[in-house]
């Protein structure tokens, strides 16, 4: 059904598991310069990127890469002057990605939490945890819903039939390290 597109999420998460504060804004120790090159080269690699209209706001697509933002306000899929808009309640995934990124590809997956938990649903291909060790987001914004019952993201992908591979350490001195996960054959 969406096997021509990939579905690639990317997060860096606190040691609490989130990934913004309460009030959505990201703290300095969920930016890593190590890991915003690596996040920027996997959205040039990708189709499109798929991401929450809060995102979008904080994130402005200044250059102009294939972007979709997920929104209630959109009616159905709609392509406004930034870029497309899709409300999930309108439209299934299929045709807003056969819209946004008709021949297929990598599509990148940033967030946030129920654009994380949507796309969980319909099944990862790939899930790039980034983890910044040291980092307390108290009360902050959960990487997935699941992580409110008690649960890690780990355990989250696992469930949801990903495997980690090796843990990737991308800036040592910083303490961030990289696990992807990948869906299991
Ligand atoms: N550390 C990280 O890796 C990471 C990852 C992602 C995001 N972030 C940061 O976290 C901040 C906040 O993230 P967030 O989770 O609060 O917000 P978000 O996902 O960026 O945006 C939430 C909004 O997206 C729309 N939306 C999401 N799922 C939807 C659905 N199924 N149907 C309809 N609309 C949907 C809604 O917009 P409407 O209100 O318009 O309906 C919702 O209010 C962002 O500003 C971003 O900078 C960090």
């Amino acid at each position: 059904m969406i096997d021509r597109w990939r579905l690639h999420g990317h997060a860096i998460v606190s040691d609490d598991h989130c990934i913004a504060a309460a009030d959505g804004t990201v703290p300095p120790g969920l930016r890593n310069d190590a890991d915003w090159a690596r996040f920027q080269a996997a959205l040039d690699a990708a189709v499109v990127t798929v991401l929450g209209r809060r995102g979008h706001e904080a994130n402005p697509n200044v250059k102009g890469r294939g972007r979709i933002v997920l929104s209630s306000s959109a009616e159905g899929i709609e392509r406004r002057a930034d870029t497309w808009w899709w409300n999930p309640s309108d439209a299934p995934v299929e045709d807003a990605l056969a819209r946004a990124a008709p021949a297929g590809g990598i599509v990148a997956v940033p967030g946030g939490r129920r654009v994380f938990d949507f796309v969980l649903r319909l099944g990862f291909d790939e899930f790039h945890l980034v983890r910044a060790a040291g980092v307390a987001v108290p009360g902050g914004i959960p990487v997935f819903s699941a992580v409110a019952d008690g649960l890690s993201p780990e355990v989250v992908l696992a469930r949801h039939g990903l495997s980690p591979a090796p843990t990737e350490v991308l800036d040592a001195a910083e303490r961030v390290s990289l696990v992807v996960w990948r869906r299991r054959a």
